[in-house]
């Protein structure tokens, strides 16, 4: 493929995982026993499984894909992810639905390589 940044598809462990870990672990995946929307993000096979509504991720699709739209805003900004958070970038945005047009592979070879652990709190 001749070269230019435009031209490299989008990564999973690369890209997509830590944007994950930064901005939605804190609710969906690291308390394991309340998951917002029953969706946990903190691996490719939890994003695959979804959540309440189903499958969040539709290979091939984005538009449908309800991964993307909670995250662009296309379920309405009373829903837009992350949840009383500034949104993401577009950059960021742009990775997700790139990354998922490209066929959301998993390309972390069941690593959890971005476990992001809050300390916990003592009061
Ligand atoms: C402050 C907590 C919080 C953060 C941070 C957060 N979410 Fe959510 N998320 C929720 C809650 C609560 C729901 C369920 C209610 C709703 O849909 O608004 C939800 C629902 C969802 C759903 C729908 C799941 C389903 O099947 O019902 C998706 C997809 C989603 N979030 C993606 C994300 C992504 C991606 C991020 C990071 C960019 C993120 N969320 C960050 C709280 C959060």
């Amino acid at each position: 493929m001749a070269g230019g940044a435009a031209a490299q598809s989008v990564s999973y462990s690369r890209e997509v995982a830590p944007v994950l870990a930064m901005n939605c672990h804190s609710c969906h995946g690291a308390n394991p026993e309340s998951v917002a929307g029953g969706l946990s993000t903190r691996t490719w096979a939890d994003l695959k499984k979804g959540g309440n509504l189903g499958p969040v991720i539709v290979p091939g699709d984005p538009e449908r894909s309800a991964l993307l739209q909670f995250v662009n805003g296309d379920r309405g900004e009373a829903h837009r992810m992350p949840l009383g958070g500034p949104p993401l970038t577009a950059i960021q945005i742009s990775w997700i639905q790139r990354w998922i047009a490209e066929g959301a592979a998993e390309d972390s070879y069941g690593a959890a390589k971005y476990r992001l652990e809050l300390p916990s709190i003592t009061f």
